[in-house]
Protein backbone atom coordinates (compact mmCIF):
# COMPACT_ATOMS: atom_id res chain seq x y z
CA UNK A 1 0.00 0.00 0.00
CA UNK A 2 1.34 3.65 -0.87
CA UNK A 3 2.00 5.74 1.93
CA UNK A 4 -1.42 8.09 0.35
CA UNK A 5 -3.56 5.60 0.04
CA UNK A 6 -2.63 4.25 3.53
CA UNK A 7 -3.00 7.97 4.94
CA UNK A 8 -6.60 8.05 3.13
CA UNK A 9 -7.30 4.55 4.80
CA UNK A 10 -6.42 5.83 8.22
CA UNK A 11 -8.97 9.54 7.42
CA UNK A 12 -11.43 6.88 6.14
CA UNK A 13 -11.50 5.33 9.22
CA UNK A 14 -11.78 8.31 11.54
CA UNK A 15 -15.59 8.60 13.31
CA UNK A 16 -17.71 11.04 12.58
CA UNK A 17 -20.87 12.58 15.47
CA UNK A 18 -23.20 14.65 13.71
CA UNK A 19 -25.93 15.99 16.23
CA UNK A 20 -28.90 16.91 14.17
CA UNK A 21 -28.55 14.10 11.45
CA UNK A 22 -31.81 14.08 11.37
CA UNK A 23 -32.36 17.50 9.72
CA UNK A 24 -31.12 19.02 6.12
CA UNK A 25 -27.60 19.45 6.76
CA UNK A 26 -26.90 16.29 9.15
CA UNK A 27 -28.61 14.03 6.64
CA UNK A 28 -26.92 15.88 3.53
CA UNK A 29 -23.32 15.25 5.37
CA UNK A 30 -23.96 11.81 6.43
CA UNK A 31 -24.74 11.04 2.67
CA UNK A 32 -21.38 12.64 1.78
CA UNK A 33 -19.49 11.35 4.21
CA UNK A 34 -20.23 7.81 2.92
CA UNK A 35 -19.85 8.90 -0.71
CA UNK A 36 -16.81 10.37 0.28
CA UNK A 37 -15.99 5.95 1.38
CA UNK A 38 -16.55 6.75 6.04
CA UNK A 39 -17.20 4.04 7.44
CA UNK A 40 -18.32 5.17 11.25
CA UNK A 41 -21.07 7.30 11.14
CA UNK A 42 -22.69 8.30 14.39
CA UNK A 43 -25.49 10.22 14.84
CA UNK A 44 -27.74 12.11 17.44
CA UNK A 45 -30.99 11.51 17.42
CA UNK A 46 -33.96 12.65 19.60
CA UNK A 47 -37.20 10.96 21.17
CA UNK A 48 -40.17 11.32 19.13
CA UNK A 49 -43.56 10.40 18.96
CA UNK A 50 -43.73 10.36 15.26
CA UNK A 51 -41.01 9.24 12.57
CA UNK A 52 -38.50 11.75 12.70
CA UNK A 53 -35.89 9.72 10.63
CA UNK A 54 -37.18 10.52 6.61
CA UNK A 55 -33.90 12.68 5.64
CA UNK A 56 -31.65 9.41 6.49
CA UNK A 57 -34.52 6.69 6.00
CA UNK A 58 -32.39 5.64 2.74
CA UNK A 59 -28.96 5.44 4.74
CA UNK A 60 -30.39 4.11 8.45
CA UNK A 61 -28.75 0.90 8.09
CA UNK A 62 -25.32 2.61 7.45
CA UNK A 63 -25.58 4.86 10.56
CA UNK A 64 -25.03 4.28 14.50
CA UNK A 65 -27.85 6.42 16.07
CA UNK A 66 -28.47 6.85 19.74
CA UNK A 67 -30.61 8.75 21.40
CA UNK A 68 -29.80 11.95 23.10
CA UNK A 69 -31.27 15.80 23.59
CA UNK A 70 -28.70 18.59 23.09
CA UNK A 71 -30.57 20.19 26.72
CA UNK A 72 -29.73 16.77 28.56
CA UNK A 73 -26.13 17.45 29.27
CA UNK A 74 -25.28 13.60 30.43
CA UNK A 75 -27.06 12.08 27.52
CA UNK A 76 -24.69 14.15 25.26
CA UNK A 77 -21.51 13.56 27.99
CA UNK A 78 -22.11 9.82 27.60
CA UNK A 79 -22.75 9.26 23.68
CA UNK A 80 -19.04 11.42 23.38
CA UNK A 81 -17.84 9.05 26.00
CA UNK A 82 -19.04 5.51 24.15
CA UNK A 83 -17.54 7.13 20.59
CA UNK A 84 -14.78 9.12 21.30
CA UNK A 85 -15.18 10.83 17.79
CA UNK A 86 -12.43 12.51 15.66
CA UNK A 87 -14.89 14.98 14.27
CA UNK A 88 -18.07 16.40 15.91
CA UNK A 89 -20.80 18.36 13.66
CA UNK A 90 -22.85 20.21 16.09
CA UNK A 91 -25.97 20.85 13.32
CA UNK A 92 -28.70 20.12 16.34
CA UNK A 93 -30.71 23.29 16.40
CA UNK A 94 -33.95 24.89 17.90
CA UNK A 95 -33.38 26.45 13.93
CA UNK A 96 -36.63 28.29 13.69
CA UNK A 97 -36.02 31.80 13.46
CA UNK A 98 -40.28 33.12 14.46
CA UNK A 99 -40.35 30.10 17.01
CA UNK A 100 -37.41 31.35 18.84
CA UNK A 101 -39.62 33.86 19.98
CA UNK A 102 -41.91 31.86 21.45
CA UNK A 103 -39.58 29.32 22.67
CA UNK A 104 -37.28 31.24 24.24
CA UNK A 105 -35.60 29.09 27.48
CA UNK A 106 -35.45 26.17 25.08
CA UNK A 107 -33.58 27.97 22.30
CA UNK A 108 -30.59 29.23 24.13
CA UNK A 109 -30.73 25.75 25.93
CA UNK A 110 -30.55 23.98 22.71
CA UNK A 111 -28.12 26.55 21.22
CA UNK A 112 -25.66 27.52 23.40
CA UNK A 113 -25.82 25.24 26.46
CA UNK A 114 -25.80 22.45 23.73
CA UNK A 115 -22.30 23.36 22.30
CA UNK A 116 -21.39 24.34 25.80
CA UNK A 117 -22.06 20.86 26.77
CA UNK A 118 -19.96 19.24 24.28
CA UNK A 119 -16.76 21.59 24.39
CA UNK A 120 -16.92 21.06 28.40
CA UNK A 121 -16.66 16.96 27.49
CA UNK A 122 -14.14 16.82 24.66
CA UNK A 123 -11.76 19.09 27.05
CA UNK A 124 -12.22 16.77 30.39
CA UNK A 125 -11.84 13.93 28.07
CA UNK A 126 -8.62 14.99 26.81
CA UNK A 127 -9.90 14.22 23.52
CA UNK A 128 -7.89 15.86 20.20
CA UNK A 129 -11.58 15.49 18.07
CA UNK A 130 -12.24 18.21 15.81
CA UNK A 131 -15.75 20.72 16.05
CA UNK A 132 -17.50 22.26 13.81
CA UNK A 133 -20.48 24.66 15.24
CA UNK A 134 -22.94 25.97 12.58
CA UNK A 135 -23.56 29.51 13.01
CA UNK A 136 -25.80 31.88 10.77
CA UNK A 137 -26.47 34.88 9.15
CA UNK A 138 -29.04 35.27 11.20
CA UNK A 139 -25.75 36.89 14.00
CA UNK A 140 -25.45 39.95 11.84
CA UNK A 141 -28.94 41.43 12.34
CA UNK A 142 -30.13 44.67 10.15
CA UNK A 143 -26.36 45.33 8.68
CA UNK A 144 -26.55 45.83 5.11
CA UNK A 145 -28.82 47.07 2.53
CA UNK A 146 -27.57 44.84 0.15
CA UNK A 147 -24.50 46.85 -1.32
CA UNK A 148 -22.20 45.68 2.26
CA UNK A 149 -21.25 42.18 1.32
CA UNK A 150 -20.93 40.44 5.21
CA UNK A 151 -17.90 38.75 6.03
CA UNK A 152 -16.63 37.55 8.89
CA UNK A 153 -15.36 40.72 10.07
CA UNK A 154 -18.59 42.77 9.98
CA UNK A 155 -19.79 44.13 13.49
CA UNK A 156 -23.15 41.65 14.29
CA UNK A 157 -25.99 42.85 15.95
CA UNK A 158 -28.93 39.99 16.05
CA UNK A 159 -32.51 41.13 15.84
CA UNK A 160 -33.55 37.44 17.11
CA UNK A 161 -33.33 35.49 20.28
CA UNK A 162 -32.22 32.93 17.64
CA UNK A 163 -29.52 34.80 17.05
CA UNK A 164 -28.49 36.00 20.02
CA UNK A 165 -28.09 32.46 20.79
CA UNK A 166 -26.04 31.35 18.03
CA UNK A 167 -23.90 34.15 18.42
CA UNK A 168 -23.37 33.15 22.50
CA UNK A 169 -22.64 29.89 20.70
CA UNK A 170 -19.83 31.02 18.18
CA UNK A 171 -18.49 33.15 21.31
CA UNK A 172 -18.00 29.88 23.56
CA UNK A 173 -16.25 28.48 20.39
CA UNK A 174 -13.76 30.74 19.67
CA UNK A 175 -13.10 31.31 23.39
CA UNK A 176 -12.48 27.69 24.17
CA UNK A 177 -10.16 27.51 21.05
CA UNK A 178 -8.18 30.11 22.17
CA UNK A 179 -8.05 29.19 25.44
CA UNK A 180 -7.25 25.43 25.46
CA UNK A 181 -5.83 25.05 21.76
CA UNK A 182 -8.71 22.93 20.93
CA UNK A 183 -9.74 22.34 17.26
CA UNK A 184 -13.15 24.08 16.83
CA UNK A 185 -14.56 25.70 13.60
CA UNK A 186 -17.92 28.26 13.24
CA UNK A 187 -19.30 28.95 9.86
CA UNK A 188 -21.70 31.30 9.33
CA UNK A 189 -24.09 29.83 7.08
CA UNK A 190 -26.15 31.94 4.76
CA UNK A 191 -29.26 30.34 4.37
CA UNK A 192 -29.21 27.07 2.26
CA UNK A 193 -32.05 24.86 1.03
CA UNK A 194 -32.47 21.39 -0.72
CA UNK A 195 -35.51 19.08 -1.05
CA UNK A 196 -34.82 17.97 2.75
CA UNK A 197 -35.45 21.28 4.04
CA UNK A 198 -38.49 21.28 6.84
CA UNK A 199 -41.88 22.78 5.56
CA UNK A 200 -42.08 25.09 7.67
CA UNK A 201 -38.95 27.25 6.15
CA UNK A 202 -40.15 29.71 3.65
CA UNK A 203 -38.62 27.94 0.15
CA UNK A 204 -39.88 24.80 1.06
CA UNK A 205 -43.43 26.24 2.38
CA UNK A 206 -43.70 28.20 -1.53
CA UNK A 207 -42.08 24.72 -3.17
CA UNK A 208 -44.75 22.12 -1.18
CA UNK A 209 -47.32 24.81 -2.19
CA UNK A 210 -46.85 24.91 -6.12
CA UNK A 211 -46.66 21.12 -5.70
CA UNK A 212 -50.00 20.75 -4.64
CA UNK A 213 -51.21 23.13 -6.85
CA UNK A 214 -49.92 21.39 -9.49
CA UNK A 215 -51.20 18.14 -8.63
CA UNK A 216 -54.13 19.60 -7.70
CA UNK A 217 -54.01 18.47 -3.79
CA UNK A 218 -55.00 22.59 -2.83
CA UNK A 219 -57.05 25.47 -4.14
CA UNK A 220 -56.79 28.05 -1.36
CA UNK A 221 -54.34 30.57 -1.83
CA UNK A 222 -50.90 30.27 -0.27
CA UNK A 223 -50.51 32.65 3.32
CA UNK A 224 -47.23 34.32 3.30
CA UNK A 225 -45.59 36.53 6.06
CA UNK A 226 -42.92 39.36 4.92
CA UNK A 227 -43.08 39.27 1.09
CA UNK A 228 -40.06 41.67 0.83
CA UNK A 229 -37.35 40.21 2.79
CA UNK A 230 -34.31 39.41 0.80
CA UNK A 231 -32.15 36.64 1.41
CA UNK A 232 -28.57 34.77 0.22
CA UNK A 233 -30.16 31.77 -0.59
CA UNK A 234 -27.72 28.92 -1.40
CA UNK A 235 -27.85 25.26 -1.68
CA UNK A 236 -27.50 22.62 0.99
CA UNK A 237 -25.30 20.68 -0.73
CA UNK A 238 -23.00 22.91 -1.95
CA UNK A 239 -22.35 24.38 1.87
CA UNK A 240 -22.00 20.88 3.41
CA UNK A 241 -18.73 20.16 1.33
CA UNK A 242 -17.28 23.41 2.53
CA UNK A 243 -17.83 22.04 6.01
CA UNK A 244 -15.52 19.21 5.39
CA UNK A 245 -12.97 21.09 3.90
CA UNK A 246 -13.03 23.36 7.27
CA UNK A 247 -12.60 20.26 8.83
CA UNK A 248 -9.41 19.11 6.67
CA UNK A 249 -7.33 22.40 7.21
CA UNK A 250 -4.21 22.25 9.94
CA UNK A 251 -5.43 25.28 11.67
CA UNK A 252 -9.18 25.77 12.76
CA UNK A 253 -10.89 29.35 12.09
CA UNK A 254 -14.01 30.86 11.64
CA UNK A 255 -15.59 31.49 7.43
CA UNK A 256 -18.44 33.11 6.23
CA UNK A 257 -20.75 30.84 3.58
CA UNK A 258 -22.89 32.29 1.01
CA UNK A 259 -23.67 32.52 -2.94
CA UNK A 260 -22.69 36.76 -2.34
CA UNK A 261 -26.22 37.50 -4.10
CA UNK A 262 -29.59 37.93 -2.54
CA UNK A 263 -33.35 37.38 -3.77
CA UNK A 264 -36.52 38.63 -2.02
CA UNK A 265 -39.06 36.37 -1.33
CA UNK A 266 -41.00 37.75 -4.47
CA UNK A 267 -38.47 36.56 -6.36
CA UNK A 268 -38.10 33.00 -5.27
CA UNK A 269 -42.23 33.24 -5.90
CA UNK A 270 -42.24 34.14 -9.59
CA UNK A 271 -39.64 31.96 -10.45
CA UNK A 272 -40.63 28.78 -9.04
CA UNK A 273 -44.43 29.50 -10.28
CA UNK A 274 -42.54 30.18 -13.40
CA UNK A 275 -41.09 26.62 -13.81
CA UNK A 276 -44.87 25.32 -13.88
CA UNK A 277 -46.28 27.83 -16.41
CA UNK A 278 -47.58 30.30 -14.35
CA UNK A 279 -47.10 34.32 -14.13
CA UNK A 280 -47.96 36.04 -10.65
CA UNK A 281 -48.38 39.39 -10.80
CA UNK A 282 -48.87 41.46 -7.61
CA UNK A 283 -51.25 43.99 -6.61
CA UNK A 284 -51.90 45.76 -3.35
CA UNK A 285 -49.94 46.83 -0.32
CA UNK A 286 -48.65 45.55 2.76
CA UNK A 287 -51.00 43.10 4.49
CA UNK A 288 -53.22 43.48 1.46
CA UNK A 289 -51.15 42.63 -1.06
CA UNK A 290 -51.74 39.60 -3.25
CA UNK A 291 -50.20 37.78 -5.93
CA UNK A 292 -52.47 36.06 -9.08
CA UNK A 293 -52.43 34.00 -11.56
CA UNK A 294 -51.91 36.20 -15.05
CA UNK A 295 -53.43 33.30 -17.36
CA UNK A 296 -56.63 32.68 -14.79
CA UNK A 297 -56.95 35.32 -12.78
CA UNK A 298 -56.97 33.35 -9.72
CA UNK A 299 -55.67 34.62 -6.55
CA UNK A 300 -52.69 32.31 -5.59
CA UNK A 301 -50.64 34.08 -3.00
CA UNK A 302 -52.40 36.26 0.24
CA UNK A 303 -50.58 38.38 3.00
CA UNK A 304 -51.30 36.67 6.28
CA UNK A 305 -49.92 38.64 9.32
CA UNK A 306 -49.96 35.83 11.47
CA UNK A 307 -46.40 34.80 9.71
CA UNK A 308 -44.99 38.03 9.83
CA UNK A 309 -41.71 38.37 12.98
CA UNK A 310 -41.49 40.44 15.92
CA UNK A 311 -38.60 42.05 14.19
CA UNK A 312 -37.19 40.70 10.75
CA UNK A 313 -34.04 41.14 8.92
CA UNK A 314 -34.59 42.99 5.71
CA UNK A 315 -31.54 41.83 3.33
CA UNK A 316 -28.69 39.19 3.82
CA UNK A 317 -25.89 38.68 1.24
CA UNK A 318 -22.36 37.65 2.40
CA UNK A 319 -19.08 37.34 1.14
CA UNK A 320 -17.46 34.04 1.11
CA UNK A 321 -14.26 35.74 -0.41
CA UNK A 322 -12.38 33.84 2.88
CA UNK A 323 -13.60 30.08 2.07
CA UNK A 324 -13.12 30.52 -1.75
CA UNK A 325 -9.52 31.24 -1.39
CA UNK A 326 -8.18 28.84 2.13
CA UNK A 327 -10.56 25.78 1.44
CA UNK A 328 -10.86 26.26 -2.36
CA UNK A 329 -14.79 26.39 -2.22
CA UNK A 330 -16.72 27.85 -4.27
CA UNK A 331 -20.81 27.78 -4.59
CA UNK A 332 -21.66 25.80 -7.84
CA UNK A 333 -25.39 26.32 -7.80
CA UNK A 334 -27.39 29.41 -9.09
CA UNK A 335 -30.61 30.90 -7.50
CA UNK A 336 -32.71 29.37 -10.59
CA UNK A 337 -30.88 25.62 -10.40
CA UNK A 338 -31.45 25.73 -6.74
CA UNK A 339 -35.47 26.22 -7.37
CA UNK A 340 -35.70 24.11 -10.18
CA UNK A 341 -33.92 21.02 -8.15
CA UNK A 342 -36.59 21.46 -5.16
CA UNK A 343 -38.96 22.07 -7.19
CA UNK A 344 -38.63 18.63 -9.95
CA UNK A 345 -37.95 16.33 -6.19
CA UNK A 346 -41.75 18.18 -5.14
CA UNK A 347 -43.23 17.05 -8.12
CA UNK A 348 -42.26 13.58 -7.98
CA UNK A 349 -44.05 13.23 -4.39
P1 LIG B 1 -32.92 21.56 10.72
O1 LIG B 1 -33.29 20.89 9.43
O2 LIG B 1 -33.92 22.34 11.46
O3 LIG B 1 -32.34 20.40 11.66
C1 LIG B 1 -32.14 20.61 13.04
C2 LIG B 1 -31.73 19.30 13.65
O4 LIG B 1 -31.51 19.51 15.05
C3 LIG B 1 -32.80 18.19 13.55
O5 LIG B 1 -32.15 16.97 13.36
C4 LIG B 1 -33.44 18.23 14.94
O6 LIG B 1 -34.01 17.01 15.32
C5 LIG B 1 -32.21 18.52 15.79
N1 LIG B 1 -32.52 19.07 17.10
C6 LIG B 1 -33.31 20.12 17.40
N2 LIG B 1 -33.32 20.34 18.73
C7 LIG B 1 -32.54 19.39 19.28
C8 LIG B 1 -32.16 19.07 20.61
N3 LIG B 1 -32.60 19.77 21.65
N4 LIG B 1 -31.33 18.02 20.83
C9 LIG B 1 -30.89 17.28 19.78
N5 LIG B 1 -31.22 17.52 18.49
C10 LIG B 1 -32.03 18.57 18.25
O7 LIG B 1 -31.65 22.51 10.50
P2 LIG B 1 -30.67 22.59 9.23
O8 LIG B 1 -31.28 23.47 8.22
O9 LIG B 1 -30.20 21.23 8.89
O10 LIG B 1 -29.47 23.43 9.87
C11 LIG B 1 -28.38 22.77 10.50
C12 LIG B 1 -27.70 23.75 11.44
O11 LIG B 1 -27.22 24.86 10.70
C13 LIG B 1 -28.59 24.32 12.52
O12 LIG B 1 -27.81 24.48 13.67
C14 LIG B 1 -29.01 25.67 11.99
O13 LIG B 1 -29.30 26.54 13.06
C15 LIG B 1 -27.77 26.07 11.24
N6 LIG B 1 -27.99 26.94 10.09
C16 LIG B 1 -28.83 26.57 9.10
C17 LIG B 1 -29.01 27.40 8.01
C18 LIG B 1 -29.93 27.03 6.88
O14 LIG B 1 -30.21 27.91 6.05
N7 LIG B 1 -30.36 25.79 6.79
C19 LIG B 1 -28.30 28.61 7.94
C20 LIG B 1 -27.47 28.95 9.00
C21 LIG B 1 -27.29 28.10 10.06
P3 LIG B 1 -35.54 16.60 14.92
O15 LIG B 1 -35.45 16.06 13.52
O16 LIG B 1 -35.88 15.59 15.93
O17 LIG B 1 -36.35 17.85 15.00
N1 LIG C 1 -40.76 30.71 7.57
C1 LIG C 1 -41.48 31.62 6.88
N2 LIG C 1 -42.80 31.39 6.64
N3 LIG C 1 -40.86 32.75 6.48
C2 LIG C 1 -41.58 33.64 5.76
C3 LIG C 1 -42.93 33.43 5.46
C4 LIG C 1 -43.58 32.26 5.94
O1 LIG C 1 -44.76 32.03 5.73
N4 LIG C 1 -43.35 34.49 4.73
C5 LIG C 1 -42.33 35.31 4.58
N5 LIG C 1 -41.24 34.81 5.21
C6 LIG C 1 -39.93 35.47 5.30
C7 LIG C 1 -39.40 35.58 6.74
O2 LIG C 1 -39.99 36.69 7.42
C8 LIG C 1 -37.91 35.78 6.45
O3 LIG C 1 -37.66 37.14 6.22
C9 LIG C 1 -37.68 35.01 5.16
O4 LIG C 1 -38.96 34.72 4.62
C10 LIG C 1 -36.93 33.69 5.35
O5 LIG C 1 -37.57 32.95 6.37
P1 LIG C 1 -37.15 31.43 6.68
O6 LIG C 1 -37.23 30.61 5.47
O7 LIG C 1 -37.93 31.00 7.88
O8 LIG C 1 -35.59 31.55 7.00
P2 LIG C 1 -34.80 32.51 8.01
O9 LIG C 1 -33.96 33.42 7.17
O10 LIG C 1 -35.69 33.13 9.00
O11 LIG C 1 -33.89 31.48 8.79
C11 LIG C 1 -33.18 30.45 8.10
O12 LIG C 1 -31.93 30.94 7.69
C12 LIG C 1 -31.04 31.29 8.76
C13 LIG C 1 -29.76 31.84 8.11
O13 LIG C 1 -29.91 33.19 7.82
C14 LIG C 1 -33.08 29.25 9.04
O14 LIG C 1 -32.57 28.14 8.33
C15 LIG C 1 -32.12 29.56 10.19
O15 LIG C 1 -31.90 28.35 10.94
C16 LIG C 1 -30.80 30.03 9.58
O16 LIG C 1 -29.85 30.28 10.58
Amino acid sequence: MSQSSEQSFGELNKKWLITGITGQDGSILANYLLELGYKYIYGVIRRCSTFNTKNIDSIFDKLTLFHGDLTDSYSIRKIIFDCKPDYIVNFAAQSHVKVSHCLEQYTFNTNTLGILYILQTVKDLGLSTKIYQASTSEMYGNMTDGKLLLNENTVMKPVSIYGISKLAAQQICDMYRDAYGMFIVSSILFNHESSKRGYTFVTQKIIKYIANYVNKKTTKPLELGNLNAKRDWGSAYDYVKSIYLMLQQEKPTNYVIATGKTHSVKEFIEIAFNLVGITIVWSGEKEDEIGTCKETNKILIKVNPKYYRDIDIDCLIGDSCKAQKELNWSNSTSFNELIQEMLAEALKN
